[in-house]
């Protein structure tokens, strides 16, 4: 069973940080998840709430701010972190995560607070930027060498990941879900190679069973015990999401 440290490590640094992806690598995770939006410019940052209040020093939503107005704000750090801290783009992220020997899982967030027709326009935005990027990966063997598994693309938006599917073949997608059901196995098995990620409380061994009949993988997010973790372990969960990949890593070894 993978480890995947959600948004990076959490409880010692910055969500969606790089700060928090090195620290993701030294605890030994071998795999980190992280949460991107578009901007106002149509650049990829990673964030995961609409707004970058909570987690910033600024305000505003992400769909409404620049990348220069987003990058002249800090993320909040713990006291013991003595450092400012920048919300990071993705392609640096990839950069890092492709030095640091991390596996990657980039979460496609639209904003939950528009309705469906401004939520379209996004959708398709953030959809143009994100296939823009895979495509220069395919051609920029310096920053994704062919050998390299390619990252695991997930979104609760399952619109964004079928669109995704039309271009790349081969890419893996994460259909993510709070609970999951029979039409959503046969949904990713129709867009395979796929995943259900789903909220490890409304899992059950007999749906992990269905699904690993089926050959889909099921991931479970978010597992901050080692208890519940041993017990999606021993159903086959294929991967855990959890802020604590320090700690869970050490336990499940
Ligand atoms: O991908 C697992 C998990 O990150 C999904 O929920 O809200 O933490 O992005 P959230
Ligand atoms: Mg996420």
């Amino acid at each position: 069973m993978i480890l995947i440290g959600h948004r990076g490590l959490p409880c010692l640094a910055p969500e969606n940080s790089l700060e928090g992806f090195k620290l993701a690598a030294e605890a030994g995770l071998n795999w980190v998840e992280f949460d991107v939006q578009i901007t106002q410019d149509n650049q990829l940052v990673l964030m995961h709430d609409d707004s970058i209040d909570r987690t910033t020093n600024g305000s505003g939503f992400v769909y409404n701010l620049t990348l220069k107005q987003l990058q002249s704000y800090a993320l909040k750090t713990s006291d013991n972190l003595n450092i400012s801290v920048n919300i990071p783009t993705l392609s640096e992220t990839l950069n890092l995560l492709h030095q640091l020997k991390l596996q990657a899982n980039i979460e496609l967030k639209l904003p939950e607070c528009l309705a469906e027709a401004e939520l379209s326009i996004i959708r398709s935005r953030l959809l143009d930027a994100f296939l823009g990027y895979l495509n220069s990966l395919d051609s920029l063997d310096s920053a994704w060498p062919k050998a390299s598994p390619w990252p695991l693309i997930s979104s609760f938006d399952h619109a964004i990941l079928i669109s995704i599917r039309k271009h790349h073949p081969l890419v893996p997608l994460g259909f993510l879900v709070e609970e999951p059901n029979m039409a959503l196995l046969a949904l990713a098995k129709e867009y395979a190679p796929a995943s259900i990620n789903a909220n490890f409380s409304f899992l059950t061994q007999d749906f992990v069973k269905l699904a690993s009949q089926r050959n889909i993988r099921v991931l479970a997010y978010t597992v901050n015990q080692v208890d519940q973790a041993k017990i999606l372990r021993d159903w086959g969960v294929y991967g855990l999401f959890t802020d604590i990949g320090d700690k869970l890593n050490l336990n499940l070894a």
